[in-house]
């Protein structure tokens, strides 16, 4: 399967979904993970962050740790690191903290031992040896204590999802909107294809379409795929995420 960075590269996937990535993003949902995650990992001082996108949790991160966290911020596809660095450039408190690294999750090399690592909204572009690759490298990073934290996937089987319209936000005169749904490639993977929709009024005046190919990865995969790396579940993890430690 080709990468999503080499895919972006080609004017493919994120490279369609980045100009729109911050005005559709479910808001009330990605604020309501930056507090549980911003929660779990009080008093962590060195934390990978892997698929950051555009930055959105990295800024969080970056406010709930303080400027003498030491945060890599991991970002292969050029262009949502485009997204991500002009983000940090912004803020004087990211200078001496968080170091982008424009590497894949299978090669980057955060440096030091971590207390924490944190894969969001990433899971569904690994296959099952490319995961188990990944969490071993990973939990090798952590130090004996460290904690790992990935978004619980959607769908949790190989199933279609049906079109729903996703409201976004609006940017002067135009609101943006996503039409999504997924249809089912294999016993192991869905096709999400995203409509990226801008309207003025009630006008459509733009409609641009990327598709993604997903591995589905439910709970108990995660878990059995985890525990095989050597890492823990904490108990009363908050909703949505899996919370494992080394
Ligand atoms: C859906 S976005 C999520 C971004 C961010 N974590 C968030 O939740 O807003 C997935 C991100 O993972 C990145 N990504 C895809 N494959 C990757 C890989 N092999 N290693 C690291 N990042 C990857 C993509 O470039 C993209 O920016």
């Amino acid at each position: 399967m080709t990468d999503e960075s080499t895919r972006a590269e080609r004017g493919e996937g994120y490279a369609v979904n980045a100009p729109y990535y911050d005005l559709i993003i479910p808001r009330e949902h990605w604020d309501s993970v930056a507090d549980a995650v911003t929660g779990l990992l009080k008093g962590a001082r060195r934390v990978a962050e892997i698929g950051a996108g555009t930055g959105h949790f990295t800024a969080a991160l970056l406010r709930a740790l303080g400027p003498d966290a030491e945060i890599r911020a991991i970002e292969p596809a050029r262009v949502m690191r485009a997204a991500l660095v002009t983000r940090l450039a912004a803020d004087p408190a990211a200078e001496r903290a968080v170091t982008v690294l424009p590497e894949d999750a299978l090669t980057a090399d955060p440096g030091t031992d971590l207390d924490a690592v944190l894969l969001l909204n990433l899971v569904m572009h690994f296959g099952p040896d490319e995961r188990a690759r990944l969490w071993r490298r990973w939990a090798d990073a952590l130090r004996p204590g460290g904690l790992l934290v990935v978004e619980a996937q959607h769908p949790q089987t190989a199933e279609p999802v049906a079109p729903v319209v996703l409201p976004g936000r609006a940017l002067g005169r135009h609101r943006y909107e996503t039409l999504s749904r997924a249809d089912v490639l294999d016993a192991g993977r869905v096709r999400w294809t995203n409509t990226y929709r801008t309207f003025e009024g009630d006008r459509l005046i733009r409609a641009e379409t990327a598709t993604f190919d997903c591995h589905v990865v439910s709970d108990a995969v995660l878990a059995r795929e985890l525990t095989a790396a050597g890492l823990t579940a904490v108990p009363s993890a908050p909703p949505g995420l899996h919370v494992w430690r080394r």
